[in-house]
């Protein structure tokens, strides 16, 4: 079989390397890709949203699967074009993607089909959000509609946080003419739910963590995330069944239901409150990092799982014991500006679990480019050894232009 993967972050890089452990799976393409998926697949120079000639080259080449890592193909209705075209793709068509797009009409499936979230209202008018916020709770959180790589949330502790929040997003259109949706804010611990989904049938993933704040002890602007290990160790069996049960089969009916059947990843963002789990955001997706430490868990045929669900069929995956850790390393100035073009040296040392998110090569030399750049992984028996693994490894790159947490996983390794 042949293979495309769309994207180029640590994310498809994961996807890439799972589909290289399929037997059935002999060529796999990756577009555009990076420096670090050039080595396991023949990289195309066609950007995410060139969706046109996404199709045109998989009819060419004859591709049997393409699988889409970024919900900016998503929304740019590459499923849309490949079903018209009788192409085969795993992902979600633009309608059904809205699930993550919009975050408000993520809040209307929830509420139609009862599926536990924060309290929330939508504006698009400044004075309105401002007079709703005064008379709420602090604190409270504010969330710009629509796509702004992980950056449009603000959990404002103070009225004047909230309202520099309201201005940016409303007065000013920090990430485009919009509406915020505010909530209320939810406390306990967060954990990142996928799904593989066809229809109303849903395959459950492996549980992983995030850190989606950028420095250390959570401190710091939200990002895409800056680390992320699976298994997680306080998110019991009982819980995950009452998230499948009551989170994330409900959705994918209630998506049915809507005329906006999902096929593809649904991640759930999901929180631990004392009321059991709840959303905090929904991405049609898989989730980055995070993918990067669930799937080199996966034993089963990966292949094979996302041909199951083209085709609605059952299937049962199988997972490695072992847990996966790893640690996001940014350009300094990551998530605001950031310089490109550094060279990066010292990957040749390391053996394995190392993820490409925003690489570039160039006269022969490895330069970050991008705002999260690696993602280095250690697997082990115990979540302890797995980040033991992943520090040697990231001890053994070479850039003076990057930053990382030291603390992923900590507070899980503590509790284990
Ligand atoms: P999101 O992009 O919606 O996942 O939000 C980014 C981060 O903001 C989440 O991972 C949470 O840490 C935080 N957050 C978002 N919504 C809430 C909420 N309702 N209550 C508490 N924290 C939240
Ligand atoms: N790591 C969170 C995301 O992929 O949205």
């Amino acid at each position: 079989m042949k293979a495309l993967v769309i994207g180029s972050g640590g994310r498809e890089h994961a996807i890439v390397e799972a589909l290289s452990r399929s037997p059935q799976v002999d060529k796999i393409y990756c577009a555009p890709g990076n420096a670090g998926i050039a080595r396991l697949a023949e990289c195309v120079n066609i950007g995410v949203t060139d969706i046109e000639a996404l199709a045109d080259f998989a009819e060419s080449e004859g591709i049997d699967m393409t699988v889409v890592g970024p919900e900016a193909a998503l929304a740019a209705g590459v499923v849309n074009l490949f079903n018209e075209r009788g192409l085969k793709i795993f992902g979600p068509t633009k309608e059904a993607a809205r699930i993550e797009s919009s975050k408000e009409y993520a809040k209307q499936v929830m509420d139609r089909y009862g599926v536990p979230t924060a309290g929330y209202r939508s504006f698009d008018n400044y004075e309105e959000a401002k007079a709703y916020v005064e008379a709420g709770r602090i604190p409270i959180v504010i969330k710009y509609d629509g796509l702004a790589a992980g950056k449009g949330v603000v959990v404002a502790m103070s009225l004047e946080e909230a309202d520099a929040a309201l201005k940016d997003m409303l007065l000013d259109s920090a990430f485009g003419k919009g509406r915020v949706v505010i909530e209320d804010f939810l406390e306990g611990p967060e954990f990142s739910f996928m799904c593989v989904v066809s229809g109303d049938k849903v395959y459950p993933l492996e549980l992983a963590q995030d850190h989606k704040r950028a420095y250390d002890g959570d401190k710091g602007p939200n990002t895409g995330g800056m680390g992320a290990y699976s298994p997680v160790p306080f998110i019991g069996d009982d819980v995950k069944t009452r998230a499948l049960k009551e989170i994330m089969e409900p959705v994918a009916k209630g998506l049915v239901s809507e005329g906006n059947s999902f096929t593809g990843i649904l991640y759930g963002g999901l929180i631990l409150t004392d009321e059991g789990p709840k959303v905090i955001e929904f991405n049609a997706r898989f989730g980055d990092p995070e993918t990067e430490v669930v799937l080199p868990r996966l034993k089963s045929d990966i292949y094979a799982l996302f041909d199951a669900a083209l085709k609605g069929e059952d299937f049962t995956t199988e997972w490695d014991k072992d847990a996966v850790l790893g640690v996001v390393l940014a350009s300094k100035g990551y998530p605001g500006s950031y310089q490109k073009g550094a060279e990066i040296k010292g990957l040749d040392k390391v053996e394995s679990g190392l993820y490409h998110m925003g690489t570039a090569l160039k006269d022969g030399k490895l330069q970050t480019a991008g705002g999260r750049v690696l993602m280095v992984t250690g697997k082990g028996a115990t979540l302890e050894e797995a980040r033991k693994e992943a520090m040697e490894s990231l001890d053994k790159i070479d850039c003076n232009a990057l930053f990382h947490r030291t603390d992923i996983g900590k507070a899980a390794i503590k509790l284990s």
